[in-house]
């Protein structure tokens, strides 16, 4: 990335309305502008922008989630949304981004990160290989207008995990986030 010229950096309040015209701008199904501030007041770690000369070039936002094993809960990231504005594609921004989420997560002790993708989106999924996300199932009609998502994880080694300190409330998240679409 353009070190220089950009920076990332935790959104402020008063910065969610740019994401949220950030997200229809490049997503076909939108999150409500509610949906994003509840993530902002309960994941602001995990809520960040790259800013650009003053212009927020884009912005990632995950939480983390509890999810049962055979033996015990692990801490999970969820990529929930991740979306870069045209003119500043290809410049190492969205893999700043997520790169940035998953130091943060790896430090409070998340085991693996997955996110859901179109599966006709070729950027985004080449992204994420490139960052070491892979396909792990196919969720069908998992988008309101029918398309199928693929799954993709990655595993974090635990022996990186340095920092445990689990917040309870952070990690209590049961419901899908597809049912914030608008
Ligand atoms: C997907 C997206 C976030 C990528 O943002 P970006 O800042 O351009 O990504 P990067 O510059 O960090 O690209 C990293 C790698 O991803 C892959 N990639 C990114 N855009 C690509 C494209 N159009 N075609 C093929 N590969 C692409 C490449 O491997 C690239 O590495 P390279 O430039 O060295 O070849 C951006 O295209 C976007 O906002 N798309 C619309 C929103 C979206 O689809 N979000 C994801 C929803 S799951």
């Amino acid at each position: 990335m353009n070190q220089a010229a950009c920076a990332i950096r935790r959104i402020n309040e008063n910065e969610i309305d740019n994401v949220v015209n950030i997200n229809r701008e490049c997503l076909p199904e939108n999150y409500s502008r509610f949906f994003f501030t509840q993530m902002y007041k309960a994941f602001p770690q995990y809520f960040l922008i790259a800013e650009d000369k003053g212009e927020i070039a884009g912005y990632i936002m995950a939480r983390t989630e509890l999810s049962p094993t055979f033996l015990k809960f692990i801490k999970k990231l969820h990529i929930i949304s991740i979306a870069v504005l045209p003119k500043h594609r290809r410049r190492g921004i969205a893999t700043g981004l997520m790169e940035t989420v998953e130091e943060r997560a790896v430090k409070q002790g998340v085991e693996k990160i997955f996110l859901e993708v179109r599966v006709t989106n070729y950027p985004a999924i080449q992204l994420y290989k490139k960052l070491g996300y892979k396909i792990t199932n196919i969720l069908k009609g998992y988008y309101r207008d029918g398309e199928d998502a693929y799954l993709m994880e990655k595993e974090i080694n635990p022996e990186k995990n340095l920092d445990h300190a689990m917040d309870a409330r952070q990690t209590e998240i049961k419901e899908p986030t597809n049912a914030y679409l608008v």
